[in-house]
Parts: structure tokens; C-alpha cells; sequence
């Protein structure tokens, strides 16, 4: 596996192996299973003879004020390692300082999508986001991109950036990959404290129970659905919850009746100070 970090480099990467298909996977790096698994889809999407690259990149641009980014977890050798013994072709790593110009000055907004949800809380996050996946597509003109359902607003908002910006790049939903007690797998999981811990299997636990019910019946509405999430995510002590909402899949509006194009319980919830979240669709 190569490890390229400038971006000359890898632009120079790119263009000589222009011919052979190529599938991203951009990620901020302290990788886990989670994101593994999208190195594998990968695979799966370019074959054998393709290549995988995935990135590493703490974006400073989708952090708020108040945020993370300076305790943002940073480990790039042990994420070479996961990465080489995954089979990622080439790990790109690059420089704030070279990926961003100080007099920076042209973004991409997305104003439909990235409102509500996440965007609600995290005013500028998904601008942060497009814009530094936009400049990742642009280096590493890949053929297929992945990226995880786990961040089911941030798929949606990149599948309609590509789609209104006519970017040639494929987008694929890689699953969630979840702790053996259904948990999902995030890098924030590790500032629970051993009781949060013990208590956030609550959350997809509920998830299920109340897909369950729209399946066999007894949940009838999409309110009906967000009342019976609310009341079991929110026994359990820790939980604050941020939102729950039950959407449409694709314009992630909330729905006022189940209808034919499917439903989305989406939520996230403060459990202790880590913010979780974690969504779930009909089986
Ligand atoms: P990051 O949080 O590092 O996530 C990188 C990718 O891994 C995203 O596509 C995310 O949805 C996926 N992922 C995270 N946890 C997962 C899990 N448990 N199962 C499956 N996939 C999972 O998302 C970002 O970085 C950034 O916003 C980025 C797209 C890289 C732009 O900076």
C-alpha cells in the first residue's frame, strides 16, 4: 500500500493510473470496523484488478465552534496498518495547511437536505462536508465513492450534490456495522462512560422494536412511530434526546402517513456529553 500525503503526489497518482477503476472511501481517520467495511464494498464495487483508496483527512471545515476538533481522535500509523491489511491500494493523508488556502473563498451549499436533522444543530456541517468531499473527488477522480448509511443525511447530501453537479463518480451506501449488542460503531462511543455504555444499545434496540411494529402492524403512523421512540429511548437515564424523526428516505422530509417510497426512523441523542446517531429503514 502506498501512502501519499502530498497532493501533487497524488494528483500525479491519479493521472497515471487513469485506465484502472478506481473506489474512494473518505473517512477522518481513527478507523474502525465501520469504516473497514467500506474499504471491502469498495473492493467489491472496482474487483480484484481495481483500486481502493481510501483518505484520511480531520476536515476542519465541518467542525462548529464549539466542537470537537482539536481532541478529534489522530492515529494515522495504526490506520496505515488497518488499511494495508484491509487492501486499500493507496491511503491518502493530506495537510490542512495544503488542502485548504488561507483566502479560501468558494464553497458548495446544499439548501434543502442539510437543514433539518443534523443540520439543525450543526449550522455550516454539511457546507464543510460537500466542499471537502467535492475537493477529495476532484483529486482523486474516482469512478465509485463510498460512503456509510450510519450518516444517513451526510448520504443523502452528497448523493444530491452529485446528482445537481453532475459529478461523474458513482455513490454506494455501505451498512452499519454495529457492536455485537447492536450499538453502532462510531469513534465517539469510546467517551461513553461504562453506565452510557451499558444503556446505548437502547437506541437501535428501539429502533427495531418500532420497525418491527410498522411491519406487523400495531404502528400505524409515522407519529405513532416517533411516540414509541421517544418513550423508549427516553427511559433510559442518560439519554437527551437531540432528534427523532421518521422521514422519507430520499428528501429526508418528515412524513405524515407511511406511503410507497418507504420511511427512515432517524435519531440522535445526547448520551452523556457524546452525541449519538444511528438510523434504521423496513427490512
Ligand atoms: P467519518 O466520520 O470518519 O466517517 C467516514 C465514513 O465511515 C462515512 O461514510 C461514515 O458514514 C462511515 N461510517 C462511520 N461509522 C460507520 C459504521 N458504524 N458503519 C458503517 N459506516 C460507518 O463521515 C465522515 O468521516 C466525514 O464527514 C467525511 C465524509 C470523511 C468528510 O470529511
Amino acid at each position: 500500500m502506498q501512502i501519499i500525503q502530498r497532493l501533487d503526489e497524488f494528483r500525479e497518482w491519479s493521472r497515471q493510473n487513469r485506465t484502472v477503476q478506481r473506489a474512494l472511501v473518505p473517512t477522518m481517520g481513527a478507523l474502525h470496523e465501520g469504516h473497514l467495511s467500506l474499504c471491502d464494498r469498495a473492493r467489491e464495487e472496482v474487483g480484484a484488478g481495481g483500486h481502493v483508496v481510501a483518505t484520511v483527512f480531520v476536515n476542519p471545515t465541518q467542525f462548529g465552534p464549539n466542537e470537537d476538533l482539536d481532541a478529534y481522535p489522530r492515529q494515522l500509523e495504526e490506520d496505515a496498518k488497518a488499511c494495508e491489511k484491509r487492501g486499500v491500494d493507496v491511503l491518502f493523508a493530506p495537510n490542512p495547511a495544503d488542502m485548504y488556502f488561507p483566502d479560501a473563498s468558494v464553497e458548495i451549499h446544499e439548501n434543502v437536505l442539510s437543514t433539518g436533522l443534523c443540520g439543525a444543530s450543526r449550522p455550516g456541517h454539511f457546507t464543510g462536508v460537500c466542499t471537502v468531499v467535492a475537493k477529495l473527488f476532484n483529486l482523486a477522480q474516482p469512478d465509485v465513492a463510498v460512503f456509510g448509511e450510519k450518516d444517513f443525511q451526510q448520504l443523502a447530501v452528497i448523493r444530491r450534490m452529485v446528482r445537481d453537479l453532475n459529478f461523474p463518480v458513482q455513490i454506494v451506501g455501505g451498512n452499519t456495522v454495529r457492536e455485537s449488542d447492536g450499538l453502532a460503531m462510531s469513534s465517539r462511543n469510546l467517551y461513553l462512560t461504562d453506565a452510557e455504555r451499558t444503556q446505548a444499545p437502547v437506541i437501535y434496540r428501539s429502533l427495531c422494536e418500532v420497525r418491527d411494529g410498522i411491519a406487523d402492524g400495531p404502528v400505524k403512523s409515522p407519529q405513532d412511530a416517533i411516540a414509541m421512540l421517544e418513550a423508549k429511548i427516553g427511559s433510559a437515564a442518560p439519554a437527551k434526546i437531540d432528534y427523532l424523526q421518521c422521514v422519507h428516505p430520499e428528501t429526508l422530509e418528515p412524513l405524515n402517513e407511511f406511503g410507497e417510497g418507504g420511511y427512515r426512523l432517524i435519531v440522535a441523542v445526547f448520551f452523556g456529553k457524546p452525541r449519538l446517531i444511528d438510523n434504521l429503514g423496513p427490512v
